[in-house]
């Protein structure tokens, strides 16, 4: 176990990573209420750039992706216990900035456009989301020096974003995207599922359970159509849970555009907590496409 070093403004983490190192730098950027998940990415990181190499952690709350009617001011935070999983994780160094350090200048000026990508989906339902995302993304792989970021798949239209970002701007940043972990009852582990009761978790499991069935519909060489009903009729019939959209796209969120590799993403609402699923389809049959447009 390593003592990572702790940066708290800009300054110390210019200072941290203007030391020498013998290797590349990975950054693995949170929001901090650390999950198993976070772990994952936070080895993933490690494994890209061996022990000489560099690993950052962020934790930063970014106010800039959060609506006004949304959880800023709740969002679960585990400062202490985040570092503890960094120290286990072997973390070089943990930069957990405050907002005036992330924002010197108050009201931010420059912006990262996420184009019509930022407008579907998450972007329909958390209208600015993906620019305050993609802003703070780019400023705190800027501010680590990192050559290489590790993403999980769980916020899927966030690293399509992320690559997107990366490829179109040139950002000399390698993104890496792990796949969801997930708990022992199928859940994908989320910060936000702090939020749930028990009555509420039991309501979630269902989202596994729609993801499930679908696959099993892909399996029967069924059409995408038929295969984003599977998931939705299920998700549909149950009580406490209401579907905020299930739609089957490409690998990058584009409209299908025949049989092949499909993303099948899936938000719903338990309570007040929103909730977040995907998965890979493979749709073999050409059936019938879903119309697209209406995501
Ligand atoms: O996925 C998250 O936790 C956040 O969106 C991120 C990437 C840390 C940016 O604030």
């Amino acid at each position: 176990m390593t003592e990572p070093i702790l940066a708290r403004t800009r300054a110390d983490i210019a200072e941290v990573m203007s030391r020498p190192s013998g290797g590349k730098t990975a950054a693995v950027l949170t929001m901090g209420a650390l999950h198993d998940g976070h772990a994952a990415l936070i080895r993933a990181a490690r494994q890209r750039v061996g022990a000489s190499g560099r690993v950052v952690v962020t934790i930063f709350v970014n106010p800039l992706q959060f609506g006004p009617d949304e959880d800023l001011s709740r969002y679960p935070s585990s400062f202490d216990s985040d570092v503890e999983t960094c120290r286990r994780e072997d973390v070089d160094v943990v930069f957990a900035p405050s907002v005036n350090e992330v924002y010197p200048d108050g009201e931010v000026g420059v912006t990262v456009d996420p184009g019509e990508l930022g407008e579907i989906l998450e972007g329909a339902a958390r209208p600015g989301h993906f620019t305050g995302v993609l802003t703070v993304v780019l400023k705190l792989l800027n501010l680590t020096c990192a050559d290489v970021t590790c993403f999980g798949e769980k916020d899927f239209q966030q690293l399509v974003l992320v690559r997107r970002m990366v490829r179109d701007l040139d950002v000399e940043v390698e993104v890496l995207g792990l796949p969801i972990a997930r708990a022992g009852d199928g859940v994908a582990l989320s910060s936000r599922n702090a939020y749930l009761s028990d009555e509420e978790r039991l309501v979630a499991k269902a989202i596994p359970t729609a993801l499930a069935l679908a696959a099993e519909a892909a399996s029967t060489s069924v059409g995408a159509e038929a295969i984003r009903g599977a998931a939705l009729d299920y998700l549909t019939a149950q009580s406490g849970l209401s579907v905020e959209y299930v739609e089957i796209t490409d690998p990058e969120l584009r409209p299908l555009a025949g049989p092949g590799p499909a993303r099948l993403v899936v938000a719903v609402r338990v309570g007040h907590t929103r909730l977040l699923d995907n998965a890979h389809i493979d749709i073999a049959s050409a059936g019938s496409w879903p119309t697209g447009g209406d995501q």
